[in-house]
């Protein structure tokens, strides 16, 4: 493999037991430099499992790990220096400042006091903190911690950034800096998993999904790939006023729709591919019977994909 082709982190038949449950079965994916990888999946999925074993925390009962092509179980020390781990925990200093706590995580990663002093300012800011950088721990926010965790495991330049659930529990400005901070990131070309249950995050900061479930990948792709397992129909819910059920047959024979239901007395759904662009031509077709009060165009999402695949809804 060339370096121009080798991903910045790979797993390959991941595996996990603890006594009879399987809480990582056949896990794979390989994530390219300046490309970002989210695992969506509910509470108990195997997020937390499957990211203890690439971080080198947690030993597989099956499977590899390769970090820019290192190998973590051949060449522990020198995989895990190239990757940046969050971890839902917050373990910082209450009684230090942003700055101090960050100073202290430095040391450990072994960067020296120069370096590390421009670098701690660089990743204040990436984090979106350097107004606060020199007040006590204690006084921040939830969020705020949760991006000092970030900043900390930023400071060695990982080219991998893994971050288990970091918008859990974290105010809406700490995750709109969060979720601006990674973007960021990846632009520059870092590579980063980003794990969630919350479908709207990783369909806005990952170009490639996993979908996990019960300790497995169900589905992994773009998107727009992953909405397309569910098929390419929009749901078209109008709400009609006068002859409904005239209306409604003619709704039917309307060109591109696939599917009707009615769904109330004065209410229908529709199922069409490119619903949107079928708006004008359902108005008129009920012209006459009845007149369209008021319609919603549904695109198929995530969240519907999940549900196709599970049975289940994401939500707890
Ligand atoms: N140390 C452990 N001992 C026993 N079971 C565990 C342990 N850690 C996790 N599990 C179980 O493994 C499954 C996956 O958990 P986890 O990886 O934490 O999921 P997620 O992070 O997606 O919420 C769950 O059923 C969980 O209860
Ligand atoms: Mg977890």
């Amino acid at each position: 493999m060339t370096a121009a082709t080798t991903a910045a982190l790979s797993c390959l038949d991941l595996g996990k037991r603890y006594g009879d449950l399987v809480a990582v079965h056949d896990v794979g994916f390989s994530i390219a430099p300046g490309q970002a990888y989210g695992l969506l999946g509910p509470n108990g999925a195997g997020k937390t499992t499957t990211i203890s074993m690439l971080v080198g925390l947690l030993r597989p009962d099956a499977g590899t790990v390769t970090v820019g092509g290192v190998d973590l179980a051949r060449e522990p020390l020198r995989a895990k220096s190239r990757i940046g781990y969050v971890p839902q925990e917050i373990a910082l200093y209450p009684e230090l400042t942003g700055r101090e706590n960050l100073r202290f995580f430095g040391r450990i990663f072994g960067l020296h006091r120069r370096a590390l002093a421009a670098r701690i300012a660089e990743v204040l800011d990436l984090v979106g903190l350097a107004d606060r950088a020199d007040t006590r721990l204690d006084t921040y926010s939830g969020g705020m911690k949760r991006r000092i965790n970030i900043g900390a495991a930023l400071l060695h330049r990982p080219e991998v950034l893994i971050l288990d659930e970091p918008t859990v529990g974290v105010d809406p400005q700490s995750r709109k800096a969060i979720l601006d901070g990674l973007e960021h990131l990846v632009g520059d070309g870092m590579a980063l998993l980003y794990t969630s249950h919350y479908m709207e995050e990783v369909e806005r900061v990952c170009d490639r999904v996993a979908i996990i479930d019960h300790g497995r990948i169900v589905a992994d792709g773009t998107r727009r790939e992953l909405v397309a397992l569910v098929g390419s129909a929009d749901t078209v819910d109008l709400t009609l006023d006068g002859d409904v059920e005239t209306a409604f047959a003619e709704l039917r024979a309307v060109r591109g729709v696939t599917e009707a239901a009615r769904t109330g007395t004065a209410s229908v759904r529709l199922m069409a591919d490119g619903g949107r662009y079928l708006l004008p031509a359902l108005i008129t077709a009920v012209q006459g019977h009845a007149v369209v009060t008021a319609a919603q165009v549904v695109e198929p999402d995530l969240e519907a994909t999940f549900l196709h695949l599970t049975g289940t809804t994401l939500r707890d």
